[in-house]
């Protein structure tokens, strides 16, 4: 694990400049009177495990990239939190000691508040309205909201729609009454969970499936793919099917270490996440639902479908929200979504 502790608070304050410590490791070496060549690496760590739509994907840009320079990129995946945290890659990618994020739009509320709008409850019905939003210009203009900070956006990635998990059937928003939430580091999902009378609780990944183990918090919400994958159904007992929100990635990369590279590098390097991002998204869903069935096959955990009456009365307990952030997110921002 890297030692972020020291750059803590340079962040948070706002104080930080786009400083790249290490671009890269870099060749250059005399041979014999010629310069060897220069040769890079894009340190890559993420959270969730190989198997999701994001490690899969993270996985194939990998390859794609190597495939198109051998012996002179080289791309290496950290899965599964091996190498750091979320709220630790942010820091590290911002100061130039890894080259390339994909972490949840949730977890940048102290970066940008643009963000915020993916993780108001039942904005978005599936990952085709995400994507189309994604796509729109107020869309592509927020992968350019936090490049001044050190975050130079290229792309989304999906994950999937989310799902609350429990201790018992959450049949409506008052049987969530005093239970404690797992939730990302967002003021948004904080207001979400402390609407249907919940008691939210910030925590990272790799921390949830042990808190739930020993009851330290009570629920979570998650997607199928990470509700499989991170083991929750086997401590949850009971998963609903409230796809009320929304998990996807911005994927960034720290813009010095960006226009360091050798303009065709660079570009090869975009063409091979466009294509990387268009086979992941494109698989993000059927992955997703192919955890859920794993998920229901398992027999640890029941899976409670809701009623559209039970859902509408999710979706009128929890629209305060919307109001409450719409401030912060920009009322033409939300319309625009909502419209599609
Ligand atoms: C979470 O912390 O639950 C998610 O951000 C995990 C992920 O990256 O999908």
């Amino acid at each position: 694990m890297y030692n972020l502790k020291k750059f803590r608070g340079a962040i948070r304050t706002g104080s930080l400049t786009a400083t790249a410590m290490v671009l890269c490791a870099c060749g250059g070496a005399m041979d014999g009177g010629q310069m060897a060549e220069e040769t890079y690496v894009i340190k890559f760590p993420h959270v969730t495990a190989p198997g999701t739509p994001k490690g899969r994907t993270a996985e194939r840009f990998k390859e794609l990239v190597e495939e198109r320079f051998p012996d002179k990129v080289t791309v290496e995946v950290y899965p599964s939190s091996q190498l750091m945290n979320d709220d630790d890659s942010l820091e590290a990618l911002a100061f130039g000691e890894i080259q390339m994020i994909a972490v949840s739009l949730s977890k940048f509320d102290r970066l940008t508040q643009a963000f915020q709008i993916f993780d108001l409850p039942f904005l978005f019905p599936d990952l085709t309205t995400v994507e189309a939003f994604q796509a729109s210009p107020a869309g592509q203009d927020l992968l350019n909201v936090i490049s001044d900070k050190g975050f130079l956006g290229l792309a989304f990635w999906h994950n999937g729609m989310k799902q609350f998990s429990g201790p018992m059937p959450l049949r409506l928003p008052e049987n969530a009454e005093g239970l404690k939430f797992r939730i990302m580091e967002s003021d948004v999902l904080q207001a979400q969970v402390q609407a249907i009378g919940g008691n939210p609780q910030k925590m990272a990944l790799g921390e949830v499936y042990q808190a739930l183990q020993t009851g330290a918090i009570d629920a979570q919400e998650n997607t199928w793919s990470n509700i499989f994958s991170s083991k929750f159904f086997e401590v949850q007992p009971y998963v609903m099917e409230t796809n009320h929100g929304y998990i996807g990635y911005f994927v960034a990369v720290n813009p010095d270490f960006w226009l360091s590279l050798p303009t065709d590098i660079r570009t090869g390097v975009e063409d091979a996440l466009n294509e990387a991002t268009a086979w992941g998204n494109a698989q993000s869903e059927e992955i997703n639902q192919t955890a859920r069935n794993n998920v229901a096959e398992s027999g640890r955990s029941e899976i409670v479908n809701l009623n559209d009456e039970e859902l509408s009365v999710w979706r009128e307990t929890m629209a305060p929200v919307w109001q409450q952030f719409e401030d912060q997110i920009g009322a033409e921002r939300i319309a625009a979504a909502a419209a599609l």
